[in-house]
């Protein structure tokens, strides 16, 4: 890439920039007081993911049931061009970025048509951050990379939003495990954010035949039921508690009603589990469950009026020929 400048670091050294919760956000302890001591139990989907929990979720989008990551990826190959030459950003700014892995489509979208632009990963894992912004540095050494270190949605009204011409991205249909009122109120908050004229690309995942999105949770080799198995380690781990993962079962069915697949634990027999950080215990009976994820599925429909009701305008739909999942680029307006 001759005409995109080199940043001559050699590694990354930029501390992640701590960005606040402008609202209360209850850490592991109080959420597991409060979704554990007392039924319906439940358990939030982000804390399936440390160390362990994001290897297998990485294994999990290897599987070839679960669809959404590969499909994703392919539509971001084929229109990363697309989207760079219509929104011709000065920043990208990314929620919930992981590995950013897919988002490396769009940098190469940049780089083939030397557009430069900075790049701001938003996620909670700091770890992950360094790592992703070293391994991202020496790819595209072109690339400005600036981690912010928070919760993403509490975090919104506290970004430092330099430029115009912003692009913030949304990927893995992490949009479904938002209850839909939540859902609202999250895209409502994220475009208050922006400023007129910037893009949003966002991608949903889209409601099918049961039977491929059933299976998309229930994977032969197992890896979404170690997965889901896997928040109980976290729990024994920091807080102490005392579940024996061999009395639990995976199970995630696709609910047509509700448009989501929701995803258990179920307990195998009755037994009595002791959280000791919490200095307290809780008693599950055979067969009541613990709620841990929800994944909403959405019709296309569903997704745009999310958006235009919120103050965005839909500027391109990309999806696949069988309509799997749905990229959607809008515009603040
Ligand atoms: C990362 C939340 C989009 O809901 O499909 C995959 C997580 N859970 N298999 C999803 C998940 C079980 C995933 N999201």
């Amino acid at each position: 890439m001759q005409s995109l400048q080199k940043n001559t670091r050699k590694d990354f050294d930029a501390p992640c920039h701590l960005i606040e919760p402008s609202f209360y956000v209850p850490n592991l302890k109080e959420d597991v007081r409060t979704g554990l001591l007392e039924a319906p139990y439940s358990l939030q989907p982000k804390y399936f993911y440390d160390e362990r929990g994001s290897q297998l979720f990485d294994s999990i989008c290897n599987t070839p049931e679960y669809y959404p990551t590969r499909v994703e990826d392919e539509l971001l190959q084929l229109y990363a061009d697309s989207i760079i030459a219509e929104t011709l950003p000065k920043q990208i700014i990314e929620l919930g970025s992981g590995t950013s892995r897919k988002t490396r489509r769009l940098f190469d979208a940049c780089e083939s048509k030397a557009h430069c632009c900075s790049y701001a990963p938003f996620d909670v894992c700091e770890p992950m951050l360094i790592q992703t912004a070293n391994d991202l540095h020496s790819t595209y050494s072109w690339l400005d990379v600036s981690p912010l270190l928070g919760d993403y949605h509490a975090g919104l009204a506290n970004l430092p939003l330099e430029y115009n011409r912003n692009l913030f991205v949304f990927l893995g249909s992490t949009i479904g495990n938002f209850e839909p009122e939540e859902a609202k109120s999250f895209i409502l908050d994220l475009r208050n954010k922006m400023i007129d004229g910037d893009f949003f690309l966002i991608g949903a995942d889209r409601v099918k035949n049961i039977n491929v999105l059933n299976a998309a949770y229930n994977d032969s080799r197992g890896l979404t039921a170690e997965f889901n198995l896997n928040v109980l380690r976290v729990l024994n781990r920091e807080l102490g508690s005392n579940f024996d993962l061999n009395k639990f079962q995976h199970q995630a069915h696709y609910n047509i009603e509700k448009g989501r697949i929701e995803m258990h634990l179920l307990s195998l027999e009755a037994q009595k589990i002791d959280i000791d950080s919490l200095k307290a215990s809780f008693n599950l009976q055979q067969g009541e469950k613990i709620l841990t994820e929800l994944s909403h599925k959405y019709e296309f429909d569903e997704i745009e009026s999310l958006l235009t009701n919120s103050g965005f305008e839909l500027v391109k739909h990309y999806q696949p020929d069988n309509q799997y999942f749905s990229l959607l680029l809008a515009r603040a307006v």
